[in-house]
């Protein structure tokens, strides 16, 4: 099984703040809609419930401690690799956040493609991308798009591989 991890994050790595997003780019949600879509999502109970439903045409599997968590029309985990496990093999999960998820995600290894919306702009954050081992990566696509009146900031959708 192949595990995608998808981020939109600034140049400070910034990827949120008050549990919200930063940003407004519809291009960005369109990319994320066309790659997810027919998918299943890995997510923090956080960023569940700052989305607040399920996405549609997607599986959702929130990842929290919580035993008797409940959402309608989502799968719960009470951990990352209990949230692998609910994955059919011939389907493809992406990791979709928040920090804390996206951290396990690449310390354990689990990550086999990162793709990452690269927005050239620093923002004032409380949530952060962890660091991560550049050297283990390859970058294997880079598509660059120019601000514009709905998207008011340029950007980079990049996709990376790791290294085997
Ligand atoms: N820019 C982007 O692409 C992007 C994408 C996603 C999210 N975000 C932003 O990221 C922020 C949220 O990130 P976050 O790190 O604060 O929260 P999060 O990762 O979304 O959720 C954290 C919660 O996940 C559960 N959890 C984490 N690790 C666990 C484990 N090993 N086992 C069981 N449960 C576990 C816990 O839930 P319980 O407390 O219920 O136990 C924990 O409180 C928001 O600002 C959101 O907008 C940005």
């Amino acid at each position: 099984m192949k595990v995608k991890l998808i981020v939109a994050k600034a140049e400070n790595n910034a990827i949120g703040k008050d549990n919200d997003m930063l940003w407004h780019l519809p291009k960005d949600f369109k990319f994320f809609k066309n790659q997810t879509l027919g998918h299943t999502l890995i997510m923090g109970r956080k960023t569940y419930e700052s989305i607040g439903k399920p996405l549609p045409g997607r599986k959702t599997i929130i990842i929290t401690r919580d035993k008797n968590y409940e959402q309608k029309g989502c799968e719960i985990a009470n951990s990352l690799n209990e949230a692998i496990n609910l994955v059919d093999d011939n389907e493809t999960p992406f990791i979709a956040g928040g920090a804390s998820i996206y951290k396990q995600a690449l310390e354990m290894d689990l990550v086999d493609e990162m793709i990452i919306t690269e927005i050239d702009n620093k923002f004032e954050a409380d949530t952060f991308f962890p660091i991560y081992d550049a050297t283990k990566w390859t970058e294997i696509s880079r598509e660059f798009h120019c601000s514009d009146e709905k998207n008011k900031f340029d950007f980079s959708f990049v996709v990376y591989s790791k290294f085997l």
